[in-house]
């Protein structure tokens, strides 16, 4: 019996996939490297001292998944594998159409085909009603304004249909509010291509000296200091949810849809303080206009994860800056070796 990881080697797919063989599962990982590397597969053999199955190999080839259902004995799926950049997804949505859902599609027939009836899915706090007040609970309206975000919405609404049509299916709806930080042993992270968009990433290149200054995108906003506030999750507490998620979809049934935060807003200013502090670098930082698209402020009220997957989130901001600064002074000593 084993998990079939997609998107294994991606960010939180690769911490997921440490969490899980520290517990004993035998995990297949399948993935096309469009935004990993193959030697995060040797960082979490070192991690966890037991190696995951690496399959390259892309989810829109149903021949490649029928060839992994077979050889290996899969018995759940988590879901990671996807596109997730919001600018990009408006100006190629096509591509997010077919990399997202497609691929979703193939990985549902291919269940079918080999009797596994277990997924967990990487959703979104993104599915939210831009028009619904922070704490979020699940039960608020969805509604997106971006084609990624349709992507997840699209997903979450096509599992629950699989649901309805397949009594003996269960899909478990993660929903994610901003994850960060990085495995405390350094060996794994977050590493984007090119320019970040997101915050960490960019704060990171500026404390590294990759990058001048942080932009901060608007200090007008109605939160305690005027810059936007999210609520930051440790990626190793998020890891952690999908093993508590994968458990309780072996007696679950139909759809569900969970948050995955820690209750808690954090501004950006506030991060860039606690960088600054628990890591001794300096972030300069200028003040920009506001970043067409963003709210004032999104936390999740992570209740129902608590009282039904009995998950909650360990660490704190200061972990999360740590762990994310530990991880790229490690990356970048390999990268320059
Ligand atoms: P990531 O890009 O680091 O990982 C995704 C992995 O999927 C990559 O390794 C990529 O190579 C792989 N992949 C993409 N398309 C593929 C395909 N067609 N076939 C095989 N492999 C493919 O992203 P992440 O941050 O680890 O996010 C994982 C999931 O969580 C994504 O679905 C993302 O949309 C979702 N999510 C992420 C965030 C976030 O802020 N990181 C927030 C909410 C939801
Ligand atoms: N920010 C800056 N400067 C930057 C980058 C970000 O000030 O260079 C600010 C943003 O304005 C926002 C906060 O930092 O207030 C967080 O921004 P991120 O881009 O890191 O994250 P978002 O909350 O915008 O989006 C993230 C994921 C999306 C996902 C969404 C779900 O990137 O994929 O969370 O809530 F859909």
């Amino acid at each position: 019996m084993a998990v079939l990881v997609t998107g294994g080697t991606g960010f939180i797919g690769s911490h997921t996939c440490v969490e899980l063989l520290e517990k004993g599962y035998d995990v297949v990982i399948i993935d096309n490297l469009y935004n990993s590397r193959q030697q995060v597969v040797d960082a979490i053999e070192k991690i966890a001292g037991r190696r995951p199955v690496f399959v390259k190999g892309d989810l829109l080839d149903e021949a490649l998944l029928d060839e992994v259902f077979t050889k290996y004995d899969i018995d759940s799926v988590i879901h990671f594998a996807g596109l997730k950049a919001v600018g990009e997804s408006v100006r190629l949505p096509e591509n997010y159409y077919r990399n997202n859902i497609v691929t979703t599609l193939n990985l549902i027939d291919a269940m079918h085909r080999h009797n596994c009836t277990k997924i967990v899915f990487s959703s979104s706090a993104t599915v939210y009603d831009a028009g619904e007040v922070s704490p979020l609970k699940e039960t608020c309206r969805l509604g997106c304004t971006n084609p990624y975000g349709r992507t997840k919405l699209f997903i979450e609404e096509i599992l629950r249909d699989v649901c309805v049509a397949h009594p003996e299916f269960t899909a478990i709806l993660l929903r994610y509010f901003n994850p960060i930080g990085a495995h405390p042993a350094g060996l794994i992270g977050e590493n984007p291509n090119g320019i970040p968009n997101n915050l960490l990433p960019y704060v990171t290149n500026v404390a590294l000296g990759r990058l001048p200054q942080l932009n901060v995108f608007g200090n007008d906003y109605d939160t305690p200091d005027g810059t936007g506030v999210r609520d930051y999750i440790h990626v190793v507490d998020l890891a952690r949810g999908h093993l508590n998620a994968l458990d309780y979809a072996q007696t679950a049934t139909g759809a569900q849809a969970f948050n995955l935060g820690t209750g808690n807003g954090t501004s950006v200013l506030e991060i860039v303080r606690a960088y600054e502090e628990e890591n001794g670098v300096k972030i300069p930082v200028n003040i920009a206009p506001r970043r067409p698209g963003d709210n004032a402020t999104t936390f999740a009220d992570a209740t129902r994860a608590n009282e039904i997957l009995g998950w909650h989130a360990e660490y704190d901001i200061r972990d999360m800056v740590r762990d994310s600064w530990n991880f790229a002074k490690i990356t970048l000593a390999n990268e320059e070796a």
